[in-house]
């Protein structure tokens, strides 16, 4: 990997590590403690194999939507057909995110946040929910978090580009495709309605290495209430697919000091991502 002097300069000033010029030993190290299920070997046979697909997890069929024909429908449809959307390729899950009023945050989002990035994109990036510029623009992370985001994906010559090597692609989605009204967390409901679109997302995309930022992204793929804190710095699995926990960019801006760290959790990440790239040939 080559550097910009920028990049050096920058990286030095923050007291970080350039990644590719010391050795990552911690970062290939994974936590047996943080695995959750075993990922299926690459073949080495397969010229360009893909990761393994991910298992897809229980489903449930949606309960028919009950008619009412005199109350005002607030949600075309209670609940998103869970077998329809486990079929979807690209273009109809976009517009099914599009259509979707399975939860009330389709009364007040300006439009859905689908999601970014090169179909094949080896990594993978999980955040929140869209903020205001998200729902006005829609495309995840293009506020201030999403600039620093930019930022430190750049710093390991990655983008959100849809086009080019997809190993130095990354495809970024949200738990929620709408934006919650003036940025409240997420509801347990909102998640829970939102879920299969992004299930989906990872069983389509089938990337190397997902990178779950802060809580809420933590709580849907790792079914986990623990503090990023104690998740971080190691390798989880979600459907067999290694997952690193790391801090939000928007907690990031406001606590400076704990960017080092995100930045180590960034080099965690590449060490997996390189290594099942040469696991793959
Ligand atoms: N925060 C997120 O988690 N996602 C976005 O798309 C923007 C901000």
């Amino acid at each position: 990997m080559s550097w910009t002097e920028r990049q050096r300069a920058l990286l030095g000033a923050m007291g970080l590590r350039v990644w590719g010029e010391t050795a990552p030993e911690h970062a290939l190290a994974t936590s047996d403690a943080g695995l959750e299920d075993a990922a299926a070997p690459a073949s080495p046979s397969d010229p360009d194999p893909a990761p393994p697909r991910p298992a897809a997890p229980e489903r449930r069929r949606a309960p028919a939507p009950q008619a009412d024909a005199a109350s005002p429908p607030p949600r075309a449809s209670p609940a998103i057909d869970l077998g329809a959307v486990a079929a979807m390729e690209w273009p109809a899950l976009r517009e099914a995110v599009a259509a979707c009023r399975a939860c009330d945050l389709c009364q007040t989002r300006t439009q859905t946040v689908f999601g970014v990035g090169h179909a094949r994109a080896h990594w993978m990036v999980v955040g929140e929910a869209p903020g205001e510029q998200e729902d006005r623009q829609g495309e995840p992370f293009v506020g201030a978090a999403g600039q620093l985001l930019d930022r430190m994906l750049a710093a390991l010559q990655l983008s959100r580009a849809d086009d080019g090597d997809a190993a130095s692609r990354v495809y970024i989605a949200n738990t929620l495709k709408c934006r919650p009204p003036r940025n409240r967390n997420p509801s347990a409901e909102e998640l829970h309605a939102c879920e299969p679109f992004l299930v989906r997302q990872i069983e389509l995309l089938r990337p190397r290495i997902i990178l779950a930022m802060g809580r809420f992204a933590v709580q849907a793929l790792l079914r986990s209430d623990e503090p990023v804190g104690k998740l971080r710095g190691r390798v989880h699995r979600y459907q067999g697919v290694p997952l690193v926990v790391t801090y939000h960019p928007a907690y990031l801006l406001r606590n400076l000091p704990d960017k080092a760290r995100a930045w180590e959790d960034l080099c965690l990440a590449a060490g997996v991502a390189e290594a099942a790239a040469e696991a793959a040939g």
